[in-house]
């Protein structure tokens, strides 16, 4: 976390780009003085769109080059209708990063299992650019990811670059085909059966809408993934972004301070009981 987690820090849009009809990357560079801190796969940061507000939004970029800054996000409300506006050149002010983090040393000598659902590629991605960049420390790396269409998918050339990677096995489908499609069709939990890795050596993580993590706990469960190794990423309204408003409470934890990333053995009890 930065020193004071109050000061939103200025930064200028490098580049914007349009991933689906609903979903943009913003490439970011630090302003004048402004020195970007490193970073961990599965961290945030709270974006403000001057004049209009504040978000938390995962970070989508390499973590090995944090001074390019990349968030990718779905524009579903007020604050991020007014990013998706945003052009090169323009301000952002950046307060983070907070949060827990994916356990990429922990996996270390195990298999990696990713299973996300649409938006949920993004906070996943840090990971993948770590795991891809130190494949001789882990196992099997394996990604599932579903989306409602085929127009939904986003980083579409990069999986196709990902997909000819002999180290990484990717598989990919849609709730409904359209237009050309000739993948899969069946929601990303058809997927964990027939992937290949070892159950019970396996580190699994987990980001989607919490519906779909409800039905990928079980899959993962059957195969005999241990409750210990699954973590999964949560999301609540949030506010200061660091513990002291109480805005994003989850049973007895704040997710912008204890998560969003947990392991899920921890919040079992909590999980999938509303908004509590
Ligand atoms: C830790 C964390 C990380 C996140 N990372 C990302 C990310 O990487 N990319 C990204 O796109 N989003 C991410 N989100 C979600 C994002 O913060 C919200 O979509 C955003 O706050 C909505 O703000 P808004 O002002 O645009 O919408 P609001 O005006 O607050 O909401 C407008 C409408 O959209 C609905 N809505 C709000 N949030 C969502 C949502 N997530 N999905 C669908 N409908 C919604 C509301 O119910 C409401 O009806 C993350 C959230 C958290 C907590
Ligand atoms: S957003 Fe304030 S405590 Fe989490």
């Amino acid at each position: 976390m930065t020193e004071n987690p109050m000061l939103v820090n200025p930064y200028s849009v490098k580049k914007v780009q349009e991933e689906t009809y609903d979903t943009f990357t913003l490439e970011l560079e630090p302003g004048k003085g402004v020195q970007a801190p490193s970073f961990a796969p599965g961290q945030f940061n709270m974006l403000y769109v001057f004049g209009v507000g504040e978000v938390p939004i995962s970070i989508s970029g390499d973590p090995a080059t944090p001074e390019m800054l990349v968030h990718t996000t779905r524009a579903v409300g007020t604050v991020t209708n007014a990013m998706r506006k945003l052009h090169r050149g323009d301000l952002i002010g950046v307060r983070g990063p907070f949060g827990t983090s994916w356990p990429v040393e922990e996996a270390k000598g195990h298999d990696v299992v990713i299973v996300t659902g649409g938006i949920g590629l993004p906070p996943l991605r840090p990971s993948v650019y770590h795991l891809l960049s130190k494949t001789q420390d882990y196992g099997k790396l394996v990604l599932l990811y579903g989306a409602r269409t085929p127009e939904d998918i986003v980083y579409g050339r990069e999986i196709d670059q990902w997909h000819k990677r002999p180290d990484f096995s990717v598989d990919v489908t849609v709730d409904r085909a359209t237009g050309q499609w000739r993948g899969n069709v069946g929601v990303v939990t058809t997927l964990i059966p027939k992937a290949n890795f070892d159950p019970a050596n396996t580190i699994a993580m987990i980001v989607g809408p919490e519906i779909m993590m409800r039905f990928t706990l079980p899959e993962l469960q059957k195969r005999g993934v241990p409750d210990e190794n699954i973590y999964i990423s949560m999301e609540r309204n949030m506010k200061c972004g660091f513990g002291f408003c109480g805005h994003c409470q989850f049973g007895p934890f704040f997710v912008c301070k204890d998560g969003p990333v947990f392991r899920y053995d921890r919040v079992k009890p909590f999980f999938g009981k509303g908004e509590i």
